[in-house]
């Protein structure tokens, strides 16, 4: 089987470590490295996080790098709300078997990109874009050998889940996504129009719970923390009404992986994207806009059912 290359640059981040899970399970995936920026929680968390998931995986051979501690020009706002203080809804994990190999993650990915054959490795991209922009900031001929980066990110057709307009990834750091979108390098987008699509529901986490094994538990657990933290949050000031509805789980960051390892699942559109980074109301959304000249391919559709069940085979995957 050929194996597709991949380095994933992540902030886990409870659906991070999901996409983690049925990426070490997958292999199609040759996950080369681990790179962290600071999202959902703070980058020494999102850090440990990863480090604690090869652990539990049994691959503390891959390498961690982390990155980004602030997005490009804000501060960093985080997701603790959602995703606990530790980052992973207090799931009991082991500690990293391996320190993490450096700091400068955009000098990692620059030499995995260099040493490999152009338009070979793929970047997958499950948090805020801060690393991806200072690599193709501070190197874009190498940033451009890269096969593609897929991000999960952004909100086109469907309503935000930070405010009206901004989905997470975005809205942490609009700048970074502005500078991917801009450099032209093969940009594929896994927005909430399809990730809320594949969700996985109370009944879907008790049936990976049924299957048993470490990780299909650990899985199962986090679905629950998620809920549980949803849940708490259903009274909160501020928190999106359409939020509050959630039935389940949106397997975000997973699509990321789902879309690498069965294609057909997703329906794919060519779309001129402008990011919204003026601080207005609309400050991180994903504006669909046919004067923009800077264009992604955006997950639109999925086929929920087939996409949940291949996340479930791999979850399941003790
Ligand atoms: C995205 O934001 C984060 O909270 C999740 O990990 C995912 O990457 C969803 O909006
Ligand atoms: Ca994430």
């Amino acid at each position: 089987m050929t194996q597709l290359p991949v380095i994933i640059d992540t902030d886990p981040g409870l659906d991070d470590a999901l996409a983690l899970i049925i990426a070490l399970r997958s292999p199609e995936l040759d996950v080369v490295g681990v790179t962290t920026v600071a999202g959902n929680i703070g980058l020494s968390t999102t850090t440990r996080n990863a480090g604690r998931m090869l652990a539990l995986l049994g691959r503390s051979d891959i390498k961690v790098v982390s990155g980004a501690a602030e997005p490009l020009r804000r501060p960093h706002l985080d997701a603790a709300e959602i995703h606990g203080g530790d980052g992973i809804g207090g799931v009991a994990l082991p500690e990293p078997a391996a320190a993490p190999a450096g700091t400068d993650a955009v000098g990692y990915l620059r030499d995995e990109l260099e040493k490999r054959p152009a338009g070979s490795l793929r970047i997958m991209a499950l948090g805020p874009l801060t690393n991806i922009a200072h690599l193709i900031l501070e190197h874009p001929e190498t940033a451009a050998r890269a096969e593609s980066i897929v991000a999960m990110g952004g909100a086109v057709r469907d309503r935000g889940n930070v405010t009206a307009a901004a989905e997470f990834n975005v809205w942490a750091d609009p700048e970074a996504y502005d500078v991917v979108l801009r450099s032209g390098l093969p940009f594929v987008l896994a927005p909430l129009d399809v990730t809320r699509k594949v969700l996985a529901t109370p009944d879907w986490s008790g049936r990976l719970d049924a299957v048993g094994g470490p990780l299909a538990e650990v899985a199962a657990q986090m679905i629950r923390a998620y809920l549980a933290n949803i849940e708490a949050m259903r009274t909160a000031k501020g928190f999106p009404e359409a939020e509050r509805k959630a039935t389940g789980f949106p397997l975000h960051d997973p699509c990321v992986m789902l879309h690498a390892l069965a294609p057909e699942l997703f329906s794919i559109e060519r779309l001129p994207l402008r990011i919204v980074c003026d601080r207005s109301d609309a400050d991180g959304a994903t504006v669909i806009d046919p004067a923009s000249t800077f264009f992604a391919d955006v997950m639109t559709g999925v086929k929920s059912d087939e996409a949940l069940a291949l996340a479930f085979d791999r979850l399941s995957r003790g």
